[in-house]
């Protein structure tokens, strides 16, 4: 049999075999298009308030909530990792979130107390605020509520403060992941008004409505208060062209960088902005996604960091300048062995 395998005719093939550049370890090195370097990995934390306090997150296995004074621990082992950025996340007391969030724009919330820490301890690592309600309003919600109804300007205005004071404790970059219409440009007069010119903004420009978002609602506290869902706002996950006229709207406004979220079922919206764009684009690899990993590796089923660098890879390859990823500092260790 073997020598009839030999005998077969490959002159078909023009003397091109693909497989003569993957044979070695140096020539699949030569012929790699894309790498994964600690530059591209943003790392979000969860915080909380106390002293040297963690708490776990079911839903997330290896992630936990940290108090102000470990965020600034965190953020020095982030530095010394190569990692560039942070995306902190308040996990605000319950006592504390109202109906009309005002929490939001208290100077002194928790929020605003770990950007100004993180800032004067390790003022090298660039911190992303997330601004939206559902952290600190009652019901969850990313906006203002109103007869169950998601109100847009209000929502807004309650945006614009919150921008004011996270960018007055250090914030570098305003992350509104809110979906409202019109944030971006009503965040970019306001923060140059008050003289931050020099604040960027991170859009979640195309950000899906998505089911993969649960462990995240765990994590801050939102889950379990949410009623409904979010689909007035969000994006509806058949969309591939709205999320492109999302983006367009975020640039015009002022946007320095968009986003696309979640990020592995939506590697096609990631490429497709890639060739449709030409300004920094990031992917979420979100909570769920984190979740799936990590369960499916302890189930036996999958090779644990294999599989985080090769989801990781899968973001580059789609075109994202950088990813956020709760496997941010393990990976950006490892790289750097
Ligand atoms: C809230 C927000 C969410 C995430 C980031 N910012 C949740 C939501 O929109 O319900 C999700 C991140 C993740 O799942 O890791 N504005």
């Amino acid at each position: 049999m073997a020598d009839d395998w030999q005998k077969h005719d490959m002159a078909f093939l023009g003397g091109r075999r693909l497989r003569r550049t993957r044979r070695t370890t140096w020539s699949r090195a030569m012929v790699r298009e894309t790498v994964l370097t600690p530059g591209d990995l943003i790392w979000p934390l969860f915080v909380i308030e106390g002293h040297n306090e963690k708490t776990q997150i079911r839903t997330m296995p290896g992630v936990e909530r940290l108090s102000v004074d470990l965020c600034v621990e965190a953020a020095r082992a982030a530095r010394d990792a190569g990692i560039p950025a942070l995306a902190l996340f308040p996990n605000t007391p319950d006592h504390l979130r109202s109906e009309t969030g005002a929490e939001a724009y208290n100077p002194d919330n928790l929020m605003c107390r770990a950007l100004s820490a993180i800032k004067s301890a390790v003022p090298e690592v660039g911190l992303i605020a997330d601004v939206a309600l559902d952290e600190y309003s009652s019901d969850g919600q990313d906006g203002l509520v109103r007869d169950g109804e998601i109100l847009n300007d209000e929502t807004v205005e309650v945006m614009i403060r919150s921008a004011l004071v996270q960018s007055r404790a250090g914030a570098d970059i305003i992350a509104p992941s809110d979906m409202m219409d019109g944030r971006v440009g009503a965040i970019r007069a306001a923060l140059d008004d008050e003289g931050h010119e020099q604040v960027q903004i991170m859009a979640y420009a195309a950000k899906y409505a998505s089911c993969f978002y649960g462990p995240f609602r765990e994590a801050v506290g939102s889950g379990g208060r949410l009623r409904g869902d979010k689909r007035t706002y969000q994006m509806d996950y058949a969309n591939s062209d709205e999320a492109m006229r999302e983006i367009e709207q975020d640039i015009a406004e002022g946007a320095d960088s968009v986003m696309v979220k979640p990020g592995l079922p939506y590697l096609d919206i990631v490429r497709r902005a890639r060739d449709s764009f030409n300004i920094p684009i990031y992917a979420y690899q979100v909570s769920g996604e984190y979740a799936m990993i990590e369960m499916a590796a302890a189930a036996g089923a999958i090779d644990r960091k294999g599989a985080i660098l090769e989801s990781l890879a899968a973001f580059k390859r789609a075109g994202a300048n950088g990813v956020l990823t709760y496997f941010a500092l393990e990976v950006a260790r490892e790289l750097g062995r």
